[in-house]
């Protein structure tokens, strides 16, 4: 799989999100959502939302992308697009910024409803794994030194 992706490649992966979208199960907000990633191996991962009669319950299509990342074998996410019911690109919810920014970091780059643009924009700033990193440095420092 070569490394640059163009808009064709970008058109397949909002192909595959509006398809997922599909299998959305949304009967409370009746938003459904589908979202598509590609990994750094090539493969293409996908999620939709599913709701709950607990309404706070709901999950959200980024963690059905985050998921099956995992659940087939991991890797890093690159290249992320989001569709609601008509298959316009909306934007990931801030709880699901941070979610792709664990798994994709500063470099992914999103498909936004202002073009393309890497997770460095679309969660500027963000506190990541790196903060968590600099603490335990911090903490071991401290422990050498008494
Ligand atoms: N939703 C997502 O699946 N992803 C987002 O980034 C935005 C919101 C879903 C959650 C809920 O099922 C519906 O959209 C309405 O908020």
């Amino acid at each position: 799989m070569e490394d640059r992706v163009e808009q064709k490649d970008w058109d397949a992966l909002r192909a595959a999100a509006v398809e997922v979208m599909g299998r959305a199960y949304a009967p409370y907000s009746k938003y459904a959502v589908g979202a598509a990633a590609r990994v750094d191996d090539g493969r293409v991962v996908v999620g939709c939302n599913v709701e709950n009669a607990a309404y706070g319950v709901v999950l959200c299509a980024e963690c059905g992308v985050v998921s099956q990342l995992y659940a087939t074998g991991g890797g890093r996410l690159t290249h992320f697009v989001c569709v609601n019911g008509d298959g316009e690109i909306i934007m990931p919810c801030g709880r699901c910024r941070q979610l792709l920014f664990e798994h994709g970091g500063r470099d992914l780059l999103v498909w936004t409803v202002s073009g393309i643009k890497p997770m460095s924009e679309v969660l500027p700033d963000a506190f990541g794994p790196d903060d968590l990193a600099h603490v335990a440095d911090h903490a071991a420092e401290k422990e050498e030194s008494t």
